[in-house]
């Protein structure tokens, strides 16, 4: 997964869904989990957005470079208006409930509604990494997802060099179902992706396990 969408989709960043897509309004949520909080984007994020993507080591294994514009931040921060407006999914800051520090963020994206499919996405500050702060939030997401968009099926693509990400969603259930070679090109750098898997059926069952 990369960027909004995942780890294909980057592109479609800087080009308007809106028309292209069925026009349902899907308002970003508000959530929370034992340490954070979930909300919509708000414009005064802007800044923190630009310190996080404009990060290499937090950018190393995206589908496309780190941001050098601060104006990015902008098209993002548009892009995620522009995805609740259309309905094609959701993105979310995620912050610290105890300080309200801003520490990442996820998403679903690429909603069908008629296949009840999404793509997952996530990106968090290296100062927080390692402490299952990903996990705590997707799966927080994950469950409005099922709930709420009644999904039959979540997907996620990782760069296979990136084990951090495969882990987070591993532990969350999620299967390996295959490997896209070559399909990304990054400053000349190619590389290959996994693709990861999630049904409903699992989720549940996943879930039933955590509650015991
Ligand atoms: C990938 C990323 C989301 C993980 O976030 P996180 O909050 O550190 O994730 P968690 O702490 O919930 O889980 C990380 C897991 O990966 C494991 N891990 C970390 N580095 C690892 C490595 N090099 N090899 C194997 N496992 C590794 C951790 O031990 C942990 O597993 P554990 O709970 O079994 O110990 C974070 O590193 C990030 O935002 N990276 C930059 C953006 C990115 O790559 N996004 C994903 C694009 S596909």
């Amino acid at each position: 997964m990369r960027l909004n969408l995942g780890r294909h989709t980057s592109a479609l960043e800087f080009t308007s869904l809106v028309g292209t897509m069925t026009e349902v309004d899907l308002p970003a949520p508000h959530l929370s989990t034992p340490r954070l909080r979930l909300r919509p984007f708000e414009d005064s994020d802007a800044a923190a957005l630009f310190r996080l993507h404009s990060n290499r080591r937090v950018m190393r294994y995206w589908d496309s470079s780190a941001w050098t514009e601060p104006g990015r931040a902008d098209t993002f921060l548009a892009r995620c208006r522009e995805m609740a407006e259309a309905g094609t999914g959701t993105r979310l800051a995620v912050e610290r409930s105890a300080d309200g520090v801003f520490l990442g963020w996820c998403s679903l994206s690429r909603w069908n509604r008629e296949y009840r499919s999404a793509a997952l996405g996530y990106c968090y500050d290296d100062a927080v990494w390692g402490e299952g702060i990903a996990t705590e939030a997707a799966r927080a997401l994950l469950e409005w997802g099922f709930t709420h968009l009644d999904l039959h099926r979540v997907q996620s693509e990782v760069d296979t060099r990136n084990p951090a990400s495969a882990r987070v969603l591993e532990k969350l259930g999620f299967q390996r179902e295959g490997t896209l070679r070559e399909d990304c090109v990054v400053d000349g750098e190619v590389s290959d992706s996994w693709v990861y898997g999630l049904l409903r059926r699992e989720w549940t069952w996943t879930a039933s396990l955590a509650s015991r």
